[in-house]
């Protein structure tokens, strides 16, 4: 069996690194039938911090083919990847392609598949497989609900993560047999990160190299070095940062909470960008309390999170990292399409409202976190359960 898995933002490299081990560790049992698995990335994230260090870190075979289509807007982006994924596509002929997440390379490259002609082969197309579908945040100004909705809907299995995905799914009329849950393979990742994550102590490492901790910063530093707590912040959302006032109100309130607990904000570089843009930049630079870094690589990150008092993010993939790790979350934003991180973990969805925000941030910094459950089947083997539905499907000839 061939699969191609396609990856091309930084969310879908952790994705892949459990479905890449789970091929490995399949293709290593005896009397097993071998699966070839080819990567391609479309360089929709191709900084070393948002790209590279991924595969590296997470010992991902480099891609077999990397599109570099780079950054531009939402139709040049996937009109680019389309035109540029159809070729390699037909020159592969992959019994399965594979799409993770929501990101435009997972829609592009699935409305490509989903039309191809394989001309010599007894087959017409790949089978179509989505992990982590059936997510909805039922709002569709955001970009990553138009792909989920879409590559859903062409695809021809759809493994998911939790159990409102298949609600969601019958109410638009999926058939059950078309759904398969079997939990997270961005928690696999972490489950099999995490000791490594913890012997990195990035916290030190990010005080050590960071200018703006020398003079008066420094007694932060030390602080932090003997243990005093600290919260995580990203951002990146367009809802959140492209708007000058909406953003301009959260670094008032991040300003605010800094003053009881101590900031570590990895910039994202489209947040970056924003920033200095809207002359934001210098309100968080100047503010001792927090500490700006540049994007954080994936053990550096898993480990800054594990340690931390609280989150606030607007990410979806950290809404769920904060729940296997039983670390408390206030998400920015009005919904989440992950919301057994609301209802079992320790996710608070507090939306952009700065009182809101302040006041969830300041009960969690006083203790009054809720303590949250491990959602069903975020137990490390999504990946290898994927691998062993795909190689009995195929082997049924579909
Ligand atoms: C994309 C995904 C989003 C995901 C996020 C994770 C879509 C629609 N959005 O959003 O779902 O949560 O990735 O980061 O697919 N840039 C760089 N270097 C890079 C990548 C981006 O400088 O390696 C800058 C560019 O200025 C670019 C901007 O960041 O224009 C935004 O990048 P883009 O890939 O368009 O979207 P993200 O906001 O990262």
């Amino acid at each position: 069996m061939k699969i191609l898995s396609v990856v091309g933002a930084r969310p879908n490299f952790m994705k892949l690194a459990s479905i890449d081990k789970a091929i490995k560790k399949h293709n290593s049992q005896e009397n097993k039938k071998t699966i070839e698995h080819v990567i391609v990335h479309t360089g929709q994230h191709y900084d070393e911090r948002m790209s590279v260090c991924f595969f590296d870190e997470l010992e991902i075979p480099r891609p077999n083919t990397n599109l570099e289509v780079g950054s531009s807007s939402h139709a040049a982006q996937t009109a680019q990847i389309m035109e540029l994924f159809e070729p390699v596509l037909l020159n592969e002929k992959p019994d399965v392609l594979l799409v993770v997440g929501d990101v435009n390379s997972t829609i592009a490259t699935t409305l490509v598949a989903s039309k191809i002609e394989y001309n010599d082969s007894d087959k017409r197309r790949p089978l179509i497989v989505h992990v982590e579908a059936g997510l909805r945040s039922y709002d569709k100004d955001m970009p990553e609900e138009v792909n989920r909705i879409l590559t859903d809907n062409l695809s021809d299995i759809l493994f998911t993560t939790e159990e409102t995905a298949l609600e969601n799914l019958t109410k638009e009329g999926f058939s059950p047999d078309r759904v398969q849950f079997v939990g997270n393979t961005m928690i696999d990742t972490l489950i099999s990160n995490k000791d490594k994550a913890l012997r990195l102590n990035a916290l030190s490492n990010i005080l050590e190299n960071d200018a703006s901790l020398k003079g008066s910063g420094s007694d932060i530093a030390a602080k932090l070095q003997a243990g005093a707590p600290y919260g995580v912040v990203t951002l990146h959302r367009p809802s959140n940062v492209d708007d000058a006032d909406s953003l301009g109100a959260l670094v008032e309130c991040l300003n605010k909470i800094s003053s009881k607990l101590t900031l570590i904000f990895p910039l994202h570089p489209r947040t970056r960008n924003k920033l200095e843009n809207f002359n934001l930049y210098d309100s968080l630079s100047e503010n001792q309390n927090i500490i700006l870094t540049k994007p954080a690589g994936y053990l550096e990150f898993l480990s800054l999170l594990i340690s931390s008092a609280l989150v606030l993010t607007d990410s979806g993939g950290i809404q769920e990292e904060t729940t296997y790790l039983k670390v408390p979350c206030v998400t920015l934003r009005e919904n989440t399409e992950r919301p057994v991180t609301v209802k079992m973990g320790t996710n608070y969805l507090v939306g952009t409202d700065t009182s809101n925000i302040l006041e969830t941030a300041l009960s969690i910094i006083d203790g009054k976190g809720k303590e949250g459950e491990i959602p069903p089947l975020w137990d490390g083997n999504a990946g290898a359960r994927i691998v062993d539905i795909l190689m009995n499907i195929v082997q049924e000839g579909r």
